[in-house]
């Protein structure tokens, strides 16, 4: 089977990792990939955004299979042009990836399947958004409608905050992003993530983890795309996943189906879990960064027979091999990161860090050049581990993290604190 992989982070080396050990696998290329990926597997540079480049490149290289990393091109409908084409694809329609596109699209599936989450409402016009708020009271949050990279979301502990993150985004702070908001109640509790593969029709869990947005030990200072990640999340129990299911997730995909947009992929729901509750605060359309690290790290080659049997509609039949394993990453970012940082660092002794099914430093920003490994983006690398418990995984993982040579970057040093205490 000939594998294309869109995409250039430690997610996607992650994935191209665990695809390149099942033995199915034959040539595999990744778009645009990094220079860890392109230790084991072939770059192309390609605009992933381009649906017909895409398609294209596809058929000329006698692509069996496309792996969509990212959100970006699902929002753009890049599974659609390629499905069009003929090609078997792992990723939502752009109809589907609505679910991370719109905010106010969720919300309403969620209305229709009674699914609980947070309480809103949903505003094109400032005014009536400053009036809710008002009416409401802190704490509460204001989201950006659209895509926004993350960063469209303010949690507000105070009125004025919220009423201030209206000005911002209908000021355009967001793009297009801000043009509609939606305003939810605060939810309080412990947040955890649930991915779960879907095939039109079928659901099948692949996992739980939890992640670390705060770019400061004990989780303080602003918010980045995640500083490390764990799993499983012992928050998210057997019980509370199965509700989780019944609850939210079938649900939903049912309500998706009904309107004529069933969803292909893998589906991350991110919880907030409150007195064995859980509530969605968030669906996204695609693995997430830094969560699939571990993820990838715990199913290894079977990843791909799983995203195999999604886009084939066969999930009825799959099931996944667990093991009573843990994993954990770890993510090294450039100094100064959430905020400016210098880009063309050189990154040392990489060669020297153990690489097997249990051992792994994926890449996330970097390029090669001249035989050194440089960093190019925030987030650099993501270094990972496995063991028989979470602290044998970290123990495990932070060596290897002292031992890379690396004096423009920094990382957090409690990755799975909540877990381990
Ligand atoms: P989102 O992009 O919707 O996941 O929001 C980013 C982060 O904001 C989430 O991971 C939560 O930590 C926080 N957040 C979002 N919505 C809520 C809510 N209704 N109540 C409390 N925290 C929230
Ligand atoms: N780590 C959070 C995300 O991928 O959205």
């Amino acid at each position: 089977m000939n594998i294309l992989i869109l995409g250039s982070g430690g997610r996607e080396h992650a994935l191209t990792w665990a695809v390149k050990q099942n033995p199915k696998c034959d040539r595999l290329i990744v778009a645009p990939g990094n220079a860890g990926i392109a230790q084991i597997a072939e770059c192309a540079s390609l605009d992933i955004e381009d649906g017909g480049a895409v398609a294209t490149f596809a058929q000329e290289n006698a692509i069996d299979f496309v792996i969509i990393g990212p959100e970006a091109p699902l929002a753009k409908g890049v599974a659609d042009r390629l499905r069009d084409a003929g090609l078997l694809v792992f990723g939502p329609s752009e109809g589907a990836a609505r679910l991370e596109a719109s905010k106010s699209f969720t919300k309403e599936i969620c209305d229709a399947a009674q699914a609980p989450t947070a309480g809103y409402g949903h505003f094109t016009d400032a005014e009536a958004a400053k009036a809710h708020i008002r009416k409401n009271g802190a704490p509460i949050v204001v989201k950006a409608d659209g895509l926004a990279a993350g960063k469209g979301v303010i949690v507000a502990m105070q009125e004025q905050e919220a009423l201030d993150a209206i000005d911002d985004m209908f000021d355009g702070a967001f793009g297009g992003a801000g043009a509609e908001v939606v305003i939810e109640e605060f939810m309080e509790g412990e947040e955890a993530s649930l991915f779960v593969l879907v095939d039109g029709q079928e659901v099948l869990s692949i996992g739980t983890a939890q992640d670390h947005k705060r770019v400061g030990e004990g989780d303080t200072g602003p918010n980045t795309g995640g500083m490390g990640a764990y799993s499983p999340a012992p928050v998210l129990s057997a019980e509370i996943e199965q509700k989780a299911m019944d609850e939210i997730v079938k649900p939903t995909m049912a309500e998706m189906v009904k309107r004529g947009v069933p969803f292909q992929g893998i589906l991350y729901a991110g919880l907030m879990i409150k007195d064995g509750q859980p509530r969605l605060v968030e669906y996204n359309v695609r693995f997430g960064d830094p969560e699939c690290q571990v993820l990838m790290m715990r199913l290894g080659a079977q990843a791909l027979d799983l995203m195999q049997a999604a886009a084939e509609g066969r999930l009825a039949d799959a099931k996944v091999n667990w093991a009573n394993d843990h994993a954990i990453t770890v993510v090294m970012a450039a100094n100064g990161y959430p905020g400016s940082y210098k880009k063309g660092t050189v990154i040392g002794n990489l060669q020297a860090q153990p690489e097997d099914s249990s051992n792994m430093v994926f890449h996330a920003g970097t390029k090669a050049e001249d035989g050194k490994v440089l960093a190019t983006g925030g987030r650099v690398l993501n270094v990972t581990a496995r063991g028989d418990s979470l602290k044998e995984a970290r123990d495990r993982a932070y060596a290897m993290v002292e031992n890379i040579d690396w004096p423009d970057g920094f990382y957090r040093g409690d990755i799975g604190w909540r877990a381990l205490d």
